[in-house]
């Protein structure tokens, strides 16, 4: 903790407010104890400019384009490890050894399979839902099935309920994506990489033998380090909001997945799709959408674009861009969608209302190209996102319980309603 600033207010009261560093970041300012010794709140809606805990997790600086997972950078990550690795760094602080890793990896696949309710369970989902509405049913159901690990308190059921989000959401996402279809359910294949056996929950049908095409599986590899975790996001806030409470993992998950689906922030892979497709089928050009983004009068914004934090090119973005080049030829992707991505960004990039307010693209730009070319239908794109950020949110939430200064969320606000009145006699 270094020095400190003094804040004073028109009635003459103050508070010395400690500065404190952290490994990287800007440093903050302690306002723990203002509105004892003041009697005033800070006020920040959407939390610009507030820190909501302390974390080691995951590291961004907007500013320079960087991302780092427990201190390696998102690059070298993409570039050399793999889902689970990442999720036994983003949960343990450090890379497995071999034994970890081979540890780690059995426990995840022994995990898999869900509890057959689960099938029916989702089988009572009309049709045409959509499968994030299926998943954030089915995660918060878990709590259902696993009375023995609901001990918030207890570290071994937070590792527990950890290790089983981890191996069966993959598992609960391809029977959503199956329900809609009106295919059948396949049970998973452990002899299979975990993402292997995804595709294979996904693509696979029983009456026909199953080989992962390796190009997809490293796609969706990729993809899912990339999203694997990002600091305090809305759904990780929201995560550990809901966890402070003593809410269940499943339920507090369930939470994060809820707050995820908003075009906002996870739908918004989704959103850029429809948008492309706007643009492609409609004959809507480029020029008029970005004319609509930069309208005040316009609800609609620029999707993939734009960051809380990021004010440069967000380092996903650039990483799915380069794997568009590599993998449409070999994945039959939408050249002509792709070109036109490219298009819509380079336009963008010139204009100076996007300069001015530094706005990139961010991981949504371009994720959805490569998601379907893979085949997958747009309303599972979040889902997605929400299976490789579960790893993220439960991180969050074991490290909130972890952390002796955690105490229950509960913000508090600035009153602008009605004055104080009697009710008419
Ligand atoms: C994710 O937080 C995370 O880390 C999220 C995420 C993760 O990994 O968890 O990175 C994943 O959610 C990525 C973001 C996906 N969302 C989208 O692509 C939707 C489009 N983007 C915008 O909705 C917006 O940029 C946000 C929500 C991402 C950020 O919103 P902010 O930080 O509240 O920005 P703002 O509203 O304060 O915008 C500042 C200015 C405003 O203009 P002025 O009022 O200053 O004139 O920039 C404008 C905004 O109108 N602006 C946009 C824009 N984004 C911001 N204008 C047009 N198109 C856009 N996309």
């Amino acid at each position: 903790m270094t020095d400190s600033s003094k804040l004073s207010t028109p009635e003459g009261k103050s508070a010395e407010l400690p500065m404190i560093t952290g490994t990287h970041g800007p440093a903050v300012a302690d306002v723990r104890g203002l509105n004892k010794a003041t009697g005033i709140f800070t006020y920040d809606p959407g939390f610009a400019s507030t820190a909501s805990c302390k974390s080691a997790i995951t590291f961004i600086d907007g500013d320079e384009g960087v991302l780092l997972y427990r201190g390696y950078p998102i690059e070298q990550l993409a570039e050399n490890s793999n889902y689970l690795e990442c999720c036994y760094l983003l949960m343990n602080g450090e890379l497995p050894t071999p034994a970890q890793s081979e540890e780690f990896n059995k426990t995840i696949k022994h995990h898999t399979m869900v509890h057959e309710n689960i099938r029916d369970f989702i089988n009572g989902f009309r049709y045409d839902a959509h499968p994030m509405a299926m998943l954030v049913g089915t995660i918060g159901a878990l709590s259902s099935f696993y009375h023995d690990s609901l001990d918030i308190n207890d570290p071994h059921h937070r590792e527990i309920s950890a290790h089983r989000l981890i191996a069966k959401v993959p598992t609960i996402a391809s029977y959503c994506y199956n329900r809609s279809r009106g295919l059948p359910f396949m049970y998973p294949d452990n002899t299979l990489s975990y993402v292997e056996n995804f595709t294979r929950l996904m693509f696979a049908v029983p009456a026909e033998e199953f080989v992962p095409n390796p190009v997809a599986v490293k796609a969706i590899e990729l993809i899912m380090i990339l999203h694997a975790d990002h600091e305090q996001n809305a759904s990780t806030s929201t995560v550990r909001l809901a966890g402070s409470s003593g809410a269940n993992p499943f339920a507090s998950i369930a939470a994060g997945v809820a707050s995820l689906w908003g075009p906002a922030h996870g739908g918004a892979n989704e959103a850029v799709m429809n948008m492309l497709d706007a643009i492609h089928d409609s004959g809507e050009t480029i020029e008029r959408t970005i004319a609509r983004a930069k309208d005040k009068d316009d609800p609609f914004r620029l999707m993939g674009f734009g960051h809380r934090v990021y004010k440069n090119f967000d380092p996903r973005a650039k990483i799915i861009q380069k794997m568009c080049h590599e993998l449409l030829d070999e994945l039959g992707g939408d050249q002509p969608l792709f070109a036109l991505a490219r298009e819509l960004e380079e336009q963008t990039l010139a204009d100076d209302y996007f300069k001015e307010r530094r706005l990139y693209p961010n991981v949504d730009f371009y994720s959805g190209i490569i998601l379907r070319a893979l085949g997958l239908p747009m309303n599972m794109f979040t889902v997605m996102f929400a299976m490789s950020r579960t790893v993220g949110w439960i991180s969050h939430w074991m490290e909130m319980h972890a952390d002796p200064e955690n105490r229950i969320g509960r913000p508090r606000q600035l009153y602008v309603g009605a004055a104080k009145r009697d009710y008419p006699a």
